[in-house]
């Protein structure tokens, strides 16, 4: 029989989203990454999920972190890109090349600010995405993906 797989989920951050609480609040509300982290790391343990969170400024960085679900036993990806959203073609074939679902969130509504951010590389390969609510955004990406994991076999 196979060995209890504990379900795990990956939220990862983009560049500049480490300067939550200082950052434009008025596009990105004022909580801190670090509270936000910590609220989704408290939901994930209650759902009975394994959840860590993976903050970088750095493309490569990003890349080499989505590279290495190819290896690792991640369930599901949470994912802000922030800035990468509309630039980085390279972070869009990392999640491509390893296949496992993800949500894209962004705290602010990015359709209504200017137009380079009405453009993403990585919602027609997402499952879905939540932009324009805030921190509430990505606890409703994991309350889906525990219920999407939940039913998906061990
Ligand atoms: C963002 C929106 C992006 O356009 C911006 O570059 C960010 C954050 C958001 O969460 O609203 O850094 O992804």
């Amino acid at each position: 029989m196979a060995a209890n797989h504990t379900k795990s989920i990956l939220v990862l951050h983009g560049p500049n989203l480490n300067m939550l609480g200082l950052r434009e609040p008025h596009h990105y509300g004022n909580d801190t990454l670090e509270s936000i982290n910590q609220r989704l790391a408290e939901r994930a343990a209650k759902a009975g999920f394994g959840l860590e969170c993976f903050q970088s400024n750095s493309e490569a960085e990003l890349i080499s972190k989505v590279q290495s679900l190819a290896t690792k036993s991640v369930d599901f990806v949470i994912i802000n890109p922030a800035a990468f959203t509309h630039t980085s073609v390279a972070l869009r074939d990392a999640l491509s090349a390893i296949k496992t679902p993800f949500i894209e969130v962004h705290l602010s509504n990015v359709y209504a600010r200017e137009p380079f951010r009405h453009h993403s590389y990585f919602t027609d390969i997402a499952v879905g995405v939540i932009s324009g609510l805030g921190a509430h955004g990505y606890m409703s990406a994991l309350d889906y993906a525990v219920s999407f994991l939940s039913n998906q076999p061990a």
